[in-house]
């Protein structure tokens, strides 16, 4: 017996900047500063900076270079203390004790919910430090800072964080909006080539579906991307940065209530197959090889030219990306690939009904609610003879 009810209606707005930027460590440059102190408060912010083990190991020094800049900015950076270094990599991921360190960090140094957390690593760092101050105090300002092509591409611009349980990818997480987003090109002259390029198969993922001229774009950067061309690596993770903000703000659905991942094309393939590489294969090389899957099954639907997929794949394969990998071809014992876990996982993780996004002619997307299985063995076969494999066994 129902005896009364009020409905709460709330909306709250969440406004960030992301900021495309060059040596923002260096103590005269002022990126860094407007942004801990755009909230127009005054005083000294408290900032508590954690950094991606990589990163560092890669830039010996830098955690010095942050000290010199926060001490150079002393009248509004109050670093609490020396910046934390953290492990870099999906590991973190899997990690429970450190993400109560990190808690207790934030706990011990009396950070409040005006206090910043200044994350600086790739995308594993960020969705971890993310979902630890998103939890602290329920949400911490959290400044990301993304140290590779994929982060800031991709993960680092988004509203979400996240950790693995008992190996099932992102299970643990939070909807948590940064303060800002400071992608500092200078970052990624350390990345080693899988991560330089492993962010560029999800550029192609959002041309695919949201951006024909994009699409034209990369497959005509493809060589000077491999080549470590930093212009063209500029311009191709702030174009892909911006369809992906685009997306999420006029998407209608920020925090994913429906169904559809546009952002995901592509994934349910990608992390099965990094599932059945036990992590060895990169995220990114992953997300080549689901996005040419996918492409291939849009021709054969007739929602995708088969010259698209014939670029598509090409390119992957100039630039250094991979379109086939021999865990593709796993089979159960009835012969069933066990890449196609991989969809009922998918359908599992968005709950309910399978829905995926799909090419609608180059540049555009629709939603299918079903796959052919043998659209996706065809797939495969076709990709391990574009990347010149010859059959397994
Ligand atoms: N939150 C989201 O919306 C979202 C979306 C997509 C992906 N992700 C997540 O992002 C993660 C992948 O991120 P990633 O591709 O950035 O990889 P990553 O975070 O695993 O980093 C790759 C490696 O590079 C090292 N590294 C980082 N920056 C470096 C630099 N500048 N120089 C040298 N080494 C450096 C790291 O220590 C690590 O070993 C996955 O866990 C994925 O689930 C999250
Ligand atoms: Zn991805």
């Amino acid at each position: 017996m129902r005896l009364g009810e009020y409905r709460q209606d709330i909306s709250v707005r969440f406004r960030y900047p992301v900021i495309f930027a060059r040596n923002v460590f260096d103590p005269a440059d002022g990126t860094l500063r407007e942004v801990f102190t755009e909230d127009g408060e005054g005083g000294r912010r408290r900032v508590l900076c954690f950094l991606d083990g990589g990163l560092a190991a890669a830039r010996p020094g830098l955690a010095a270079v942050v000290e010199e800049y926060c001490r150079a900015n002393a009248d509004v950076i109050d670093l609490v203390r020396t910046p934390r270094t953290v492990p870099g990599g999906e590991g973190i991921k899997n990690d429970y004790r450190l993400l109560m360190e990190v808690m207790d960090t934030i706990l011990e140094y009396r950070l409040c919910r005006h206090s910043f957390v200044l994350a600086v690593g790739g995308g594993a760092v960020l969705d971890a430090v993310g979902f630890a101050a998103s939890l602290s105090h329920r949400g911490l300002r959290t400044v990301r800072m993304p140290s590779t092509v994929l982060s800031q591409a991709d993960s680092g611009v988004g509203v979400k964080t996240g950790m693995n349980l008992h190996g099932v990818k992102n299970s643990i997480g939070t909807f948590n909006a940064p303060w800002a987003v400071l992608s500092d090109f200078a970052l990624l002259d350390s990345l080693p080539f899988e991560h330089w390029i492993g962010g560029v198969a999800e550029a192609f993922k959002v041309a695919l579906i949201r951006d024909a001229d994009f699409f034209e774009f990369l497959t005509g950067a493809a060589e000077r991307l491999r080549a470590r061309d930093m212009e063209t690596m500029e311009e191709t993770i702030r174009r892909s940065a911006i369809l992906h903000l685009d997306h999420i703000r006029r998407g209608g659905d920020p925090f994913e209530f429906g169904r559809a991942r546009p952002l995901d094309f592509g994934h349910w393939a990608a992390h099965k197959l990094e599932a059945l590489s036990s992590y060895r294969l990169g995220h990114g090389q992953a997300v080549a090889v689901g996005v040419a899957i996918d492409a291939w099954c849009a021709v054969r639907e007739g929602m995708l030219e088969r010259s698209v997929f014939d670029d598509l794949v090409q390119a992957f394969l100039r630039c250094g990306l991979p379109v086939y990998h021999e865990k593709l071809e796993l089979r159960h014992g009835d012969g069933r690939l066990v890449l196609l876990d991989g969809l009922e996982e998918f359908r599992e993780h968005i709950g309910g009904r399978l829905t995926l996004v799909f090419p609608d002619g180059l540049g555009s997307m629709t939603e299918v609610t079903q796959l052919e299985t043998g659209l996706v063995e065809e797939a495969v076969a076709v990709l391990r003879r574009a990347a010149g494999v010859r059959v397994p066994g």
